[in-house]
């Protein structure tokens, strides 16, 4: 008889332990040393080979295997599963999907953590109308998806409609506004519905006194929520974004309770991220932490494949700030890939830098390339690299205390 993992059961060794990746259900199960070994064998050799059957130190391993099999991750097998040990996932090369066009630097707020430290004197940017026109284009040619018009504050960018209205006419799916919601009047929310707009905003406390302490702009939150109502009030698809820093941290709860008053999904805010004005230590919170890096740890087919090659979350995405910098990630500000203002996308898509970027698995990270979960431990490079002294874009992330050398969770006792 022979045991092997069950296809879509994948067995993936780190320094000191070992995980099996169960695509059907998605799970990840942690195994030691000796589960691995005892795995590795039984997908060359016969069980009765390997292990006295009725001996008592054959027991644990037996044991081990049945447990395997009633969580329905290995079988016995007649014969020897000679594929078990080779199975690839392939994974087709990404194509851009999701583009953030950064319309402009400047904005009527001048928020405390603002990662393109926006204010209303900061000039506007550099990329000509007809070269945003035309990237829109170019950018839905490449396989764009997905459009969010994002700042400083996009609705400070005169011609936004025609820009809307270009992405329209080029079948882009999805069309979202990032706005800070103080200048949305009757005619934006009119717009909007006319073009199917969704929209994005920001609150950082529920009342006006915290969230302006944010903003800087007195009044703000007013103009925010009501705006925030009037887009309800017409059925314009809404989420809402939260980010705490030191003077709203103790906001979150609040913050969620007001969103599922008024309809909208509330997800636990995020934390500041160190670039732009949010590279500051002082500014971030000290009670409020998102969850660090922990399992359990989940994944499904298509993912698993993509983060053996691919970057889980930037492979597809990029974005162009108002100076025509194509960054990876709108929080990526330091990680510059090329700008569009004279050169075609097409040419910075196929360039060394994005591709780079797009391809930052965890096996070019530093202790995580020894980590058994790391084709199903999520990833932020931007935070990893801001957080990192020297802003290496392959630092590790200071977020997760494993130690994959060995295998313990260092924050647990
Ligand atoms: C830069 S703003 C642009 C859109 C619009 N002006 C607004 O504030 O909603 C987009 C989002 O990025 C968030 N943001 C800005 N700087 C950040 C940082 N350093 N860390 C985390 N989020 C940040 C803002 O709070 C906002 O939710
Ligand atoms: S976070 Fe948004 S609203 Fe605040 S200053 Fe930056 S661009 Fe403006
Ligand atoms: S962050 Fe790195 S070391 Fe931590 S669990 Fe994820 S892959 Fe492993
Ligand atoms: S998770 Fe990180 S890398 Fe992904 S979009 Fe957000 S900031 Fe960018």
């Amino acid at each position: 008889m022979y045991y092997n993992l069950k296809e879509n059961c994948i067995l993936i060794e780190g320094a000191a332990r070992g995980a099996i990746y169960n695509l059907n259900s998605g799970r990840v199960y942690s195994i030691n040393r000796g589960a691995i070994d005892l795995l590795k064998a039984c997908q060359a050799a016969a069980i009765e080979t390997l292990l006295d059957i009725d001996a008592e130190d054959s027991k644990p391993y037996l044991s081990f295997l049945d447990t395997l099999t009633t969580k329905d991750l290995g079988a016995f097998y007649v014969t020897l599963q000679t594929e078990a040990a080779t199975r690839v996932f392939p994974c087709q090369q990404p194509h851009l999907e999701y583009i953030w066009l950064e319309l402009t630097s400047t904005c009527n707020n001048r928020c405390l953590h603002c990662y393109c430290a926006s204010s209303p004197e900061v000039p506007s940017g550099c990329v000509s109308h007809s070269r945003w026109l035309e990237l829109i284009s170019e950018a839905h040619s490449a396989g764009a998806h997905t459009l969010q018009l994002i700042g400083g504050e996009p609705l400070l960018y005169p011609q936004w409609r025609e820009l809307v209205i270009k992405a329209r006419q080029e079948n882009y799916e999805t069309i979202e506004v990032f706005t800070n919601g103080t200048l949305i009047d009757n005619d934006c929310i009119n717009f909007f519905k006319q073009h199917e707009v969704s929209v994005a905003t920001t609150l950082y406390a529920a009342t006006a006194a915290i969230h302006d302490k944010v903003t800087l702009h007195p009044g703000s939150f007013e103009k925010t929520m009501a705006a925030i109502n009037k887009i309800l009030a017409n059925n314009i698809p809404l989420r809402i974004a939260s980010i705490l820093m030191k003077v709203n941290e103790h906001e979150a709860e609040n913050i969620m309770k007001l969103c599922s008053t008024l309809g909208v999904e509330s997800t636990p805010p995020d934390i500041v991220r160190p670039t732009g004005r949010g590279d500051d230590l002082d500014l971030l919170p000290t009670s409020y932490a998102k969850p660090p890096i922990k399992p359990p740890f989940f994944t499904d087919p298509q993912s698993f494949a993509k983060a053996q090659k691919f970057h889980g979350c930037l492979a597809g995405r990029l974005a162009i700030t108002a100076s025509g910098d194509v960054i990876p990630c709108i929080f990526a500000r330091n990680q510059i890939c090329g700008n569009i203002i004279n050169t075609p996308l097409q040419t910075v898509l196929a360039a060394k830098p994005l591709t780079t970027c797009w391809q930052t698995t965890k096996d070019c990270i530093a202790k995580c390339q020894d980590c058994e979960y790391r084709y199903a431990c999520p990833d932020c490079r931007p935070l990893a690299q801001g957080t990192d002294p020297q802003k290496n874009w392959f630092a590790t992330p200071t977020d997760c205390s494993y130690n994959p050398y060995t295998g313990k969770w260092e924050d647990v006792t």
